[in-house]
């Protein structure tokens, strides 16, 4: 079990073009969340919230309104990591958000699915346009948004090896 978690971190790649119609089935979606609220949080705050985009419309209104948006136009697929803001105590709760972030990323991996990360946090203007079309409280931060889906690319998953002993330093610098 081990190898397949350190083989499903090896394959894990940002895929940005999806089989369109393909959809994610509920059971894999519960998956993915359920890897996602295992991630650490500081202090255990779980400060997380996630909302699961699967209507074409809406898919398409946030692939307008992000930069990098394409990715999002061929997606089943987005689940959008938010913080809630009435949970936390601890300002490292963005770093929470990343890890769930990042779980998704893995658990979507494991489902033989292709997944890209948005970044959403400290780009004001992207966080602002999420908030109005989502219709997000004032409490409610987005964090990032998550394309999911089966890669248009049926080798899109592959290993590419990214080892640099060089930045590895023990004991001193
Ligand atoms: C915080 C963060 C923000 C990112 N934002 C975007 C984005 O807006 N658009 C995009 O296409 N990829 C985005 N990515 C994905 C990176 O471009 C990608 O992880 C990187 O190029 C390495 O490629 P890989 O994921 O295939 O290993 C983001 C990744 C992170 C961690």
């Amino acid at each position: 079990m081990k190898e397949v978690i350190y083989q499903n971190m090896l394959v894990r790649r940002s895929v940005r073009q999806f089989k369109k119609d393909n959809p994610v089935s509920q059971a894999e979606i519960e998956y993915i969340l359920k890897c996602a609220m295992q991630a650490p949080s500081a202090k255990n705050e779980q400060a997380w919230e996630f909302m699961v985009i699967n209507k074409r419309a809406l898919l398409d209104m946030l692939a307008a309104s992000h930069p990098y948006g394409r990715v999002l136009a061929t997606a089943p697929l987005a689940i959008v990591v938010v913080g809630n803001t009435q949970k936390v105590k601890s300002a490292l709760y963005p770093q929470d958000l990343a890890a769930a972030t990042q779980n998704i990323l893995l658990a979507a991996t494991a489902l033989n699915l292709g997944s890209c990360w948005l970044g959403i946090h400290t780009h004001d203007d992207r966080a602002k346009s999420l908030i109005d079309t989502l219709a997000l409280p004032e409490h409610i931060v987005p964090f990032s948004v998550i394309a999911i889906g089966q890669p248009e690319d049926p080798n899109a998953l592959k290993p590419i090896d990214r080892y640099q002993p060089e930045v590895v330093h023990y004991n001193r610098w």
